[in-house]
């Protein structure tokens, strides 16, 4: 038997215990006649000690032990001398009489250790060195722990897990298809799903009821931070049901897991129409742990003389509270954080509000003190507040800039703790957006997405109006998942497709097999899918998703270790049909 426990679970009740232990050599610390090795597997790490005066031979091969050699060690538990209060087994530790060494190691090209020395390239080509680090393991513990109670939650509402096909073809998320050569097709490419998609309403068609799958989705597109090539979607279907039914059943779901994983008590969601989003805090998925919502300010602001303002389409301004005693340079950084060209802010007008009730502002030269006085209450400040305020000539990407000052303002203030949760529903999306790329009307979220019934009429009128029975489900600014209820009329999917810009003898070719279906008796039907990474990534307080996949890829779509993407052999492109000619 290789070992009896793990180094994770001795305690002072096993005093005096015989036990074998294995695992790898995180630390060696030598003293003298006694020698510690911190032991270490995936349950955590036991002290072994080495006394020369005991055990004189062991006490020697102990020193010649390297970092993350793997060991096996046979010996008795013992109380501690000093006591380690920051380990669960801190209090005792392992009187090693036997030991073996399993396997050398190279020595590792980082530390092993929460607070490593490695940078991010070394330690994603030695992935399988970093995985050993606990912190990064825990991620991926919590990782199984929630595809878990998801399972069991979905299961227990009578959802069945079904596999779709990775091979398929062109899926419309909107971003770019992966694909793959096909030998027996020569010259014909299957695409990679961008989400199960149509495949999940076919089997509405069949009356599968309720359908989840736990799935890889694969998109060609821009890499961020809270997006990988390759990711995880919690992807869900329903039969027979509403808007409503879909909302509920997945807070359901989304309260299962905030209480068994973080034992936080989910209030009901609060519901935020796409519009207000927009208007409030220029944002589809607002953040809303903090408030500083926008206030639209053309009315107290345009006509006094101040040509910026007076030309533009938009003057918005938010309430930092608090922050008036904030320095020039603190303020030039602001400035300058909006005129990133990420951003792309010409310049930030600010106005403190003095503890007697004044208002000083940037551009006091073009305003009385009685306009001020409107600004501060319009803006509803009080004195030690800060107004910032932007303006612009196009509406929508004013307040995209400004949502942009409000989560760095949100971040300065410290009101974007990563242990406090906001969700809510982001409901009545839009069902088309205005491509300037493709100079079209383009589904905002996919072409199957039922409009409102009310605004169906619209469809003739203004396209642009038509909302859609689409939602969103947004945690603390992210995204976590969206889905709609679906077109299941063969005729008004037709519709949909005319005004996205498609023939009926290309919506036939594309679509052909979904709208087929759809002549067979399909349900009503809706569902919504989550980003399985940016849910664990949420919960473990991540920066990135990266840090809660195994093995994942960089900003530039590549596995360093894997050495993925790579060439491939002659032999293979010849089996393909395919020559390689790059242009250059
Ligand atoms: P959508 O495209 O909104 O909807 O995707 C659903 C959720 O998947 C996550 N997500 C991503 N996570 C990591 N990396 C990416 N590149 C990435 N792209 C998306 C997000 C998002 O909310 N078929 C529809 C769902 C439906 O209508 O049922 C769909 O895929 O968390």
């Amino acid at each position: 038997m290789y070992r009896t426990k793990n180094c994770g679970e001795l305690r002072l009740s096993d005093v005096n215990q015989t036990v074998t232990l294995a695992g790898w050599v995180q630390r060696i610390r030598k003293m003298g006649g006694m020698t510690f090795v911190d032991l270490r597997d995936r349950y955590g790490i036991t002290q072994l000690a080495f006394n020369q005066e005991i055990n004189a031979p062991v006490f020697e091969e102990a020193n010649r032990l390297g970092r993350e050699y793997v060991i096996q060690a046979v010996g008795r538990v013992e109380e501690r001398y000093s006591k380690n209060a920051n380990m669960p087994t801190g209090d005792i530790e392992i009187n090693v009489s036997e030991l073996h060494v399993l396997n050398e190691a190279a020595t590792p090209p980082f530390t092993i250790e929460n607070d490593t020395d490695g940078g991010d390239d070394i330690r994603m080509k030695y992935r399988y060195l970093d995985l050993r680090r606990q912190c990064v393991r825990q991620n991926l513990e919590l990782r199984h722990k929630m595809a878990f109670e998801v399972r069991r939650y979905l299961d227990e509402q009578g959802f069945l897990e079904v596999e779709t096909p990775v091979l398929v073809n062109s899926t419309p998320e909107g971003a770019r298809d992966f694909v793959v050569p096909s030998r027996m097709n020569p010259g014909q490419f299957y695409a990679l799903p961008q989400s199960p998609q149509t495949l999940k309403q076919l089997l509405m068609v069949s009356g599968f009821d309720r359908y989840f799958q736990i799935v890889k989705c694969f998109r060609d597109e821009d890499l961020r931070a809270d997006r990988q090539p390759e990711f995880t979607q919690i992807d869900c279907e329903m039969s027979f049901v509403e808007q409503e039914d879909v909302l509920n059943m997945f807070e359901g779901m989304s309260r299962h897991l905030f209480k068994v994983i973080k034992g936080i008590d989910l209030p009901k969601l609060p519901r935020m129409t796409w519009a207000d989003a927009m208007k409030y805090y220029g944002s589809d998925k607002p953040d809303t742990r903090f408030d500083m919502r926008f206030v639209e300010l053309m009315d107290v602001l345009q006509g006094h003389g101040f040509s910026v303002f007076d030309n533009a389409a938009y003057i918005g301004g938010i309430c930092a509270k608090g922050a008036a005693s904030y320095t020039r340079k603190q303020l030039d950084e602001l400035t300058d954080f909006v005129r990133r060209p990420q951003i792309g802010a010409k310049g930030l007008v600010y106005a403190r509000i003095e503890a007697d009730g004044t208002v000083k502002s940037s551009v006091d030269k073009f305003y009385t003190q009685d306009v001020l006085q409107s600004l501060k209450q319009a803006m509803n400040a009080q004195p030690g507040d800060l107004i910032l305020i932007l303006s612009g000539d196009d509406a929508n990407k004013t307040r995209k800039q400004l949502c942009e000052l409000r989560l760095e303002m949100g971040s300065r203030l410290g009101l974007r703790d990563k242990n406090q949760y906001a969700c809510l529903w982001v409901i009545d999306f839009p069902m088309y957006e205005w491509s300037d790329e493709e100079n079209r009307l383009m589904a905002m979220h996919h072409p199957f997405t039922s409009p409102k019934p009310e605004d169906i009429p619209l469809l003739d009128t203004d396209p642009a109006a038509v909302r859609a029975n689409a939602y969103d489900m947004v945690i603390n600014g992210v995204e976590v998942g969206g889905g709609s209820i679906r077109i299941h009329d063969a005729n008004l999917q037709q519709k949909v497709f005319e005004i996205l810009g498609f023939t009926p003898e290309q919506a036939q070719q594309k679509f052909g097999f979904l709208m087929n279906a759809f002549k067979y008796g399909a349900p009503p039907h809706g569902g919504l899918a989550y980003g399985l990474d940016r849910f664990v990534s949420l919960f473990a307080g991540l920066d990135s998703i990266r840090d809660c996949i195994a093995f994942p890829k960089n900003n530039q779509g590549r596995d360093v270790m894997l050495g993925a993407p790579g060439v491939i052999d002659q032999i293979q492109l010849d089996e393909l049909q395919l020559r390689v000619d790059l242009k250059k």
